[in-house]
C-alpha cells in the first residue's frame, strides 16, 4: 500500500511568514488564512527511490566545476540527514546554492560591486547515502550587502534545499557559520528565534577537517522534532 507522506508547515522554531525586520516579508507573506490542500498521491509518492537517476550525477565538489581554483578558503560542509528519533534519511536529493568567496552570485540580480569568478558557479546537488550522509567541497562563501536597511549585510551563509521521498517534501534553510559576528544582527537569522537559531549554525569539525587541504564543517539537518532545523516556508532570494 502506498504510504501517504503528511507535512505541517508550522514546525517548532519555523520562522514567521511575515516578520517586521525583514522587509520584503510584509509584501509576501499571506494576509489572508491560508487555504488548506489536502496531499494527492502524485505529490506525495514519487519519486522516492529515482532520485539518482532524475538528478543525474551528483556535484559535490563546487571547486572543480571549472577550468581553475575558485578564489577564496576552500572547505568542506558534511553531516547527516536525521528524522525526529537520529534515524538516518537515506535518498535525500540536498542541493545547496552561495555566492562566492567575495559575497557575489551568478545572479542577474546581484549587480553590487564584488568581483564574479569565473572558476565558480556556486551550485552544487547530491543524495544522502544509505547512512544520511553528505558530504560538500566548496569555498566559504563572504558577506554581501542586501539593502534591507541601512548598512545591511548578510553574514555568510550556504542556501540549502532538501526533497525526500515526494516533491512535495521539500525544505529549504540556511547554514551559518559559526564564527561570524553578523549572525546576531541579521534579520532573516533572527526570524528563528533562540534556541532554534542556533541550529542553522555548523561547527568546526577536526574529523571532517582535511590535513593540509581544507578545514571542515559538520552541519546535521533534523527534519522533525525536538532538535529540529529551521526551515523556511517558502523560496527566499536573499
Ligand atoms: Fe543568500
Amino acid at each position: 500500500m502506498t504510504k501517504i507522506v503528511g507535512y505541517r508547515r508550522e514546525d517548532a522554531g519555523a520562522p514567521p511568514s511575515a516578520f517586521a525586520d525583514y522587509g520584503s516579508t510584509g509584501l509576501r507573506a499571506p494576509t489572508e488564512p491560508l487555504v488548506r490542500i489536502p496531499p494527492t498521491l502524485t505529490e506525495t509518492t514519487g519519486p522516492a527511490g529515482c532520485w539518482d537517476r532524475l538528478t543525474g550525477p551528483a556535484a559535490a565538489d563546487l571547486t572543480t566545476q571549472h577550468a581553475g581554483m575558485p578564489q577564496g578558503q576552500r572547505i568542506i560542509v558534511a553531516g547527516r540527514v536525521l528524522d525526529e528519533d537520529g534515524r538516518p534519511v537515506p535518498d535525500t536529493v540536498m542541493e545547496i546554492w552561495q555566492a562566492n568567496a567575495a559575497g557575489r552570485y551568478i545572479h542577474a540580480r546581484d549587480q553590487w560591486d564584488a568581483p564574479q569568478d569565473p572558476n565558480f558557479t556556486g551550485a552544487g546537488r547530491v543524495v544522502t547515502d544509505a547512512d544520511g550522509g553528505y558530504r560538500f567541497v566548496t569555498v566559504r562563501p563572504g558577506a554581501y550587502p542586501w539593502g534591507n536597511h541601512r548598512n545591511a549585510w548578510r553574514p555568510a551563509h550556504i542556501h540549502l534545499s532538501l526533497l525526500g521521498p515526494a516533491f512535495a517534501t521539500r525544505l529549504v534553510t540556511q547554514l551559518y557559520f559559526p564564527d561570524d559576528p553578523l549572525i546576531e544582527i541579521d534579520p532573516i537569522a533572527n526570524a528563528v528565534p533562540m534556541p532554534y537559531r542556533q541550529r542553522m549554525v555548523c561547527r568546526l569539525d577536526m574529523d571532517v577537517t582535511t590535513p593540509n587541504w581544507a578545514l571542515g564543517y559538520r552541519f546535521d539537518v533534523v527534519l522533525k522534532g525536538r532538535d529540529q532545523t529551521p526551515f523556511e516556508d517558502d523560496h527566499h532570494d536573499d
